[in-house]
């Protein structure tokens, strides 16, 4: 019956028709696709998911069917869903930090979704409630934390993790915020605002860094333009000395560093900012430092590209996304700080989620530490991940799709029509086809531009595109993000090859 429920002893039964009916239409969707994503336009996807979800029967035999047929909506539309995805397993799905993940990660949350804890108060989820806190003493010691000392929490991906990193430092640099639970103090309103002539705080990060940055900035009252861009070298690592330079000015300036933010992994180059100069010229002004290791923050898992990640330790917060290089279904970030005494601001008391005389009677409560109210256990998954792969396992799939961004970025040195434009650090590269006459930048741009959109329309490949920051034609670039650790070599070389076919085409257009 349809509106049977996934918990108690009865759940597990209820489901397993409805888990048969969800995974032979995965198979048929995925099949028939045959790709790694849907041929087509816009519109024409649009229009099949149009026609499905408006088909259907009538209330009537609605009510009665039993939601496992082949016709019945939950398969007609999982092989919609299927068909018609970007399927980051197909090893030409290669755009973004967009992973495929592990059959046991998905596994592991499907029983999430079955339970449903929610981790804001600890009657909604003992057992869940516990496993994060132990989850995130062990990923606070692999950044390099002490564990006794640190906190952390789950969070929606790495712009809720930096949101909150970049709240945390105002409220300790400027002051206010919730000085103790709910009380709420908001003298850095009109200090952020600037137009009182008080100093203004400002954030500091490379002309790389994630867009979130500045939107944090803007949802904590600071303005987008407190953000004070860094300048980059060639592979987008922020330079250091300018870092100390624009520190200077803007105290100079009378200006309040807030904060510095260095990326650990820029989702471009996966560069990785200088960490230890970055800690120490923040705390030499005054300032915090988080560090945005939503991506590279996988480098952690390997012994051969941890060493990079020198210095995360010095941070006082960090972003880790597991959705990205730690294969699980979003959502799986993570937000850590090495001090819990630094994580005041957002402790709250909230009378029907943590009374005070719960907490005493060893209740614990995780609602402080979260900017959201109810949230999924998605540490269940990644505990399980860790637990079944091990930092090891884990680690070797790190390292397999380092090795496959090498060896990509090899087959584009070696082609006459396509440039690299710097050696990989993680698992991403950046490069461009050449056009075969001339050098024209603004050509350039357009044609690759438009040959990722037709691999896109023919369903032959997801590559990136992106552009080099600067101003003017000639910054278009494409992008392979590798996070699926079982493509070959081989088939890397053969999307390289699909993306120079593409490029061929585009250029007889011209
Ligand atoms: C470096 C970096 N930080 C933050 C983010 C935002 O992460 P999310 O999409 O999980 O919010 C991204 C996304 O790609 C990223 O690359």
């Amino acid at each position: 019956m349809s509106a049977d429920l996934s918990g108690g002893v009865g759940g597990p039964s209820a489901l397993e028709p409805l888990l048969a009916a969800v995974l032979a239409a995965l198979a048929e969707g995925a099949a028939s696709r045959g790709g790694p994503l849907p041929a087509g336009l816009p519109q024409d996807i649009a229009a099949a998911v149009a026609e499905e979800f408006g088909a259907g029967g009538s209330p009537e035999e609605r009510a009665a069917a039993s939601g496992t047929g082949r016709d019945q909506p939950l398969s007609r539309l999982t092989r919609l869903l299927a068909a018609g995805s970007a399927d980051p397993a197909h090893p030409d799905c290669a755009a973004h930090l967009h992973c495929p993940p592990l059959a046991v990660a998905v596994a592991a949350d499907l029983a999430v979704s079955a339970l449903n804890p929610s981790q804001d108060s600890w009657d909604q989820a003992p057992a869940a409630t516990a496993l994060e806190t132990l989850l995130l003493r062990e990923l606070a010691q692999m950044v390099g934390y002490e564990p006794g000392r640190a906190a952390g929490v789950l969070t929606s991906g790495g712009t809720e993790s930096n949101l909150m990193g970049l709240m945390l430092a105002r409220d300790r640099v400027l002051g206010g915020g919730n000085e103790g639970v709910n009380g709420g103090a908001d003298g850095w309103r009109v200090e952020m605002s600037g137009v009182s002539g008080r100093p203004r705080g400002r954030i500091l990060a490379s002309a790389a860094a994630h867009f979130s940055v500045q939107r944090a900035a803007a949802l904590l009252g600071l303005g987008e333009d407190a953000v004070i861009p860094v300048p980059v070298d060639r592979n987008l690592r922020m330079r250091q000395g300018e870092l100390a330079a624009l520190l200077g000015a803007c105290r100079r300036r009378g200006d309040v560093p807030v904060a510095v933010v260095a990326t650990a992994g820029t989702t471009d180059t996966g560069a990785v900012d200088p960490l230890r100069a970055c800690a120490e010229l923040a705390a030499a002004h005054g300032a915090w430092l988080h560090v945005d290791a939503a991506y590279g923050g996988g480098a952690l898992l390997s012994d051969r590209l941890a060493p990079l990640l020198d210095g995360i330790g010095a941070a006082d917060s960090v972003s880790l996304d597991w959705h990205k290089l730690g294969w699980q279904p979003a959502a799986a970030g993570v937000f850590l700080v090495r001090d819990s005494e630094t994580y005041a601001s957002l402790a709250r008391r909230a009378v029907y989620l943590n009374p005070a005389d719960d907490e005493e009677a060893g209740y614990p409560s995780l609602l402080g530490l979260s900017l959201r109210t109810t949230r999924r256990a998605d540490a269940f998954k990644i505990a399980v991940t860790l637990r079944t792969l091990g930092r090891e396992g884990l680690g070797r799939l790190v390292d397999a799709c380092h090795d496959l961004a090498v060896a990509g970025a090899r087959t584009v040195r070696e082609h006459p029509r396509l440039e690299l434009h710097a050696e990989p650090v993680l698992t991403v590269f950046l490069f461009r086809y050449l056009v075969g006459e001339g050098d024209d930048p603004a050509v350039l741009d357009r044609v690759n531009a438009s040959l990722r959109r037709r691999l896109l329309r023919e369903g032959r490949a997801v590559v990136g595109r992106t552009e080099l920051p600067g101003e003017g034609p000639g910054r278009v670039r494409l992008k392979l993000t590798l996070l699926n650790p079982h493509t070959t070599p081989a088939e890397v070389e053969r999307l390289l090859h699909a993306v120079v076919a593409a490029g061929r085409a585009e250029e007889d257009l011209l």
